[in-house]
Parts: structure tokens; C-alpha cells; sequence
């Protein structure tokens, strides 16, 4: 990203001041394994990206919030005298829906002409929102001295997709680009919030992330689905034995009480989170030891399960997989993020890079007529002010 461009733009949209022009930015992430349990109590394995969304910010005196984006030919402005509203499936509602999240906390947020930039992919389930959010809340604590931690902007920001966009999702996304660090990945423990960044030590081997370029139709409704179905599951179990969430249970226990489940279908999503947990858990203690086959192997199990339990994957994402895995020099390779379309993340010998992008776009081109790319993954911080 250049920002002495970005300075320009900004110049150029609202005009030139005395006033600071203040800069931030906020990672997109990438998520290695544990797929939907951040909702469920559970585990999850993601990083930050070198990529993500940068925002400039000029206090402007006024009772005005002035929003621009170089991403899309559109423009807003909200008035702090009055109450926010959602505007149908804008860009704006993300940034929006975080300053209304702090107003409801009672922060004080005077005039600012913000200007957006991500250099990630939109709708490609890499975060992209999530890093948005996180910007807005990181640089406006940062100008208004609002003194809020890290969690606490985390959690403002998955709120305010909540309640304000209106996507339930879980913590992880907004977690990830706020806590990011480089060369790490985050494991954390949803329940507790306890989480550790873990080095990614992947000597000779590089992670490359593939777009299906699928845009994600109605992923939105389909994921609200997948957690009312998780939680339908849990009201089941509950008839025997008291959980909160359906990580409350190992396998074993979940072996002995899945009969409670009589929905076939809900069995089978509570299926996916289950074992899910679990080979988290154990790729980690892989990773750890340095024993990145395994770790490939359990990514090709977690991507099995969530197309054929968790049902998220489809044609698309499946094909990428698919011609990934008969790459020599892929050690697993499996769909990140909610699904429907997306991504896929795949650990590849660094010798055999190239000839993955080619040979797994030729066959994915060749069986969808889509044009897949491919980033090979830098891992990096989380939010930050650009001084
Ligand atoms: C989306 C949500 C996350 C998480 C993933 C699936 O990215 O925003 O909270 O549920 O899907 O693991």
C-alpha cells in the first residue's frame, strides 16, 4: 500500500487542513484450523496477514463523520446528532456499526473524515470486515483517547456485526486482526479467551492461500443457520447432562449423548465441532513438535468434515482441494473461514509453490471455468498506527 498516495486521495477528497492526518491499520486473517467452533466454546487456529485495511483519520470539528473508501465509488456521511442507521448491504455499516457500537458504550466521538483503503480480497472470507471493524475502533480509541484494551475494541467490533450488520458470528475474525503477530499463530480458546501465539516455524514450506473467486451468495443467512443449529443441538444434549456449549464435550462424551440429537442433520453439525476440537488440539501439539505431516494431514480431515458434516464447502472449494492435494509437495490443504465460497489455505513445500498456483489453477479453471488466485501467505501484526 502507498501511503503517501493514500495522503494524497485523501487531500484530494477532503481538501487540505492543519489538522493531523492519523494512520492505521488492521490485518485480515487466515485461519489454519478449527472451523466454526469459535460460536461453539471451542478451539481456533488463526493468523494475521500482511494484508488487510489501512484508514486515514483528520479530526474535522464538526458534528460530521465523512467515510470514503478507494475500494468502491461510494461515499457516506453519518451526523453525530443523530441515531445511526443500517443502510441496506453497504460497505459503510462495518465502520458504522463500530462507532455506534462505541456510542453505546458511552464513548465520546467527534467529527472525523475517515478514507478506507483494504488491499485484500473482498467476500473472500479472509476478514475483510472484520479487519474494518477493527481499524475503526483501534484508530478512534487511539484519537479519542478512549482507553480501551485490545479485548474490549475486539469485542466492540464483533458486536457491532452482530447487532448492527447483522451477522452472528463468532469472535475469531475480529480477534485475529486485533491480536495478530508476526510469524505466529493464535491459538485460542474461545470459552476461556485464554490464547497463546504460537511460533509458525515451517521450515521449507510456505502457506498459500487460494481464492475460488466464488462470490459467497447468501453465506450470511446460511452461517446464521449452521449456529442455530448447533444450538438446537445443545438444547438436546441438555435433556441428560448440563453444557453451555457443545465444546463442553470430548468425544467420548459426545460418542455416548449424540443419540439426544434426533435431528440427523443437527447431529451430524455437532459431529464437525466435536471431532473439529480435537484435531485442533492435536495439531498444535503436532506443530509444536515440528511435525508439520501431521499438522497437513488433520487440515485434510477438517476440511473432509466440514463438507461432509458441516456442509459450508461446495463445488468450488472442494475442486480447489481437490486438485491440491494431488499436487506432490501439498501437505494438506483444506477451506478456511465460514465457507459457501472463499478461500482455501494449503501448506506446500516451498519447491513445489509454482507448480501448485499452476497446476491446481489450470484444473480448477478447467472443471468451474473460474479463475482462482493465489497469495502465499505473510504473516504479520495485528492493529497499528502507521507513524
Ligand atoms: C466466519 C466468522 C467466524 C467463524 C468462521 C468459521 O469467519 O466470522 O467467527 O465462525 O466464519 O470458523
Amino acid at each position: 500500500m502507498n501511503i503517501v498516495e493514500l495522503k494524497e486521495t485523501f487531500i484530494g477528497l477532503y481538501g487540505d487542513d492543519t489538522q493531523a492526518i492519523y494512520k492505521f491499520f488492521s490485518p485480515g486473517r487466515v485461519n489454519l484450523i478449527g472451523e466454526h467452533t469459535d460460536y461453539n466454546g471451542g478451539y481456533v487456529f488463526p493468523c494475521a496477514l500482511s494484508f488487510g485495511t489501512y484508514l486515514l483519520v483528520r479530526k474535522n470539528n464538526s458534528r460530521r463523520i465523512r467515510l470514503a473508501t478507494t475500494n468502491f465509488d461510494h461515499r457516506a456521511e453519518v451526523n453525530l446528532d443523530s441515531p445511526f442507521e443500517k443502510e441496506g448491504k453497504s460497505w459503510f455499516n462495518y465502520p458504522v456499526g463500530v462507532l455506534n457500537e462505541l456510542r453505546n458504550v458511552a464513548k465520546e466521538i467527534e467529527g472525523v473524515d475517515l478514507l478506507y483503503s483494504g488491499d485484500i480480497p473482498n467476500g473472500a472470507g479472509l476478514s475483510s470486515s472484520a479487519s474494518i471493524e477493527m481499524v475503526t475502533a483501534f484508530a478512534m480509541n487511539q484519537i479519542f483517547g478512549f482507553g480501551l484494551d485490545r479485548w474490549e475494541m475486539v469485542k466492540i467490533s464483533q458486536k457491532a456485526e452482530n447487532v448492527f450488520v447483522g451477522v452472528n458470528c463468532g469472535i475469531m475474525d475480529q480477534f485475529a486482526s486485533g491480536m495478530g503477530a508476526k510469524d505466529h499463530a493464535l491459538f485460542l480458546n474461545c470459552d476461556t479467551l485464554e490464547f497463546k501465539k504460537v511460533p509458525l516455524v515451517l521450515e521449507g514450506m510456505k502457506i498459500v492461500i487460494a481464492n475460488t473467486n466464488k462470490r459467497r451468495g447468501l453465506a450470511d443467512s446460511k452461517y446464521n443457520e449452521r449456529r442455530a443449529q448447533c444450538e438446537s443441538a445443545v438444547e438436546a444434549i441438555r435433556t441428560k447432562k448440563q453444557i453451555r456449549y457443545l465444546s463442553d464435550l470430548n468425544l467420548e462424551e459426545f460418542n455416548t449423548l449424540s443419540h439426544l440429537i434426533t435431528d440427523e442433520i443437527e447431529r451430524k453439525r455437532a459431529k464437525h465441532v466435536i471431532t473439529e476440537n480435537s484435531r485442533t488440539l492435536t495439531a498444535i501439539e503436532a506443530l509444536n513438535e515440528g511435525d508439520i505431516k501431521t499438522f497437513g494431514i488433520l487440515m485434510n480431515q477438517s476440511h473432509d468434515s466440514l463438507k461432509e458434516d458441516y456442509e459450508v464447502t461446495g463445488k468450488e472449494l472442494d475442486t480447489l482441494v481437490d486438485e491440491a492435494r494431488k499436487i506432490e509437495g501439498t501437505l494438506g490443504s483444506r477451506m478456511t473461514g465460514a465457507g459457501f465460497g472463499g478461500c482455501t489455505v494449503s501448506i506446500v513445500k516451498e519447491h513445489a509453490v509454482e507448480s501448485f498456483i499452476a497446476g491446481v489453477g489450470k484444473g480448477y479453471t478447467d472443471r468451474t471455468g473460474l479463475k482462482a488466485d493465489f497469495y502465499v501467505a505473510e504473516i504479520g501484526d495485528g492493529s497499528k498506527e502507521i507513524i
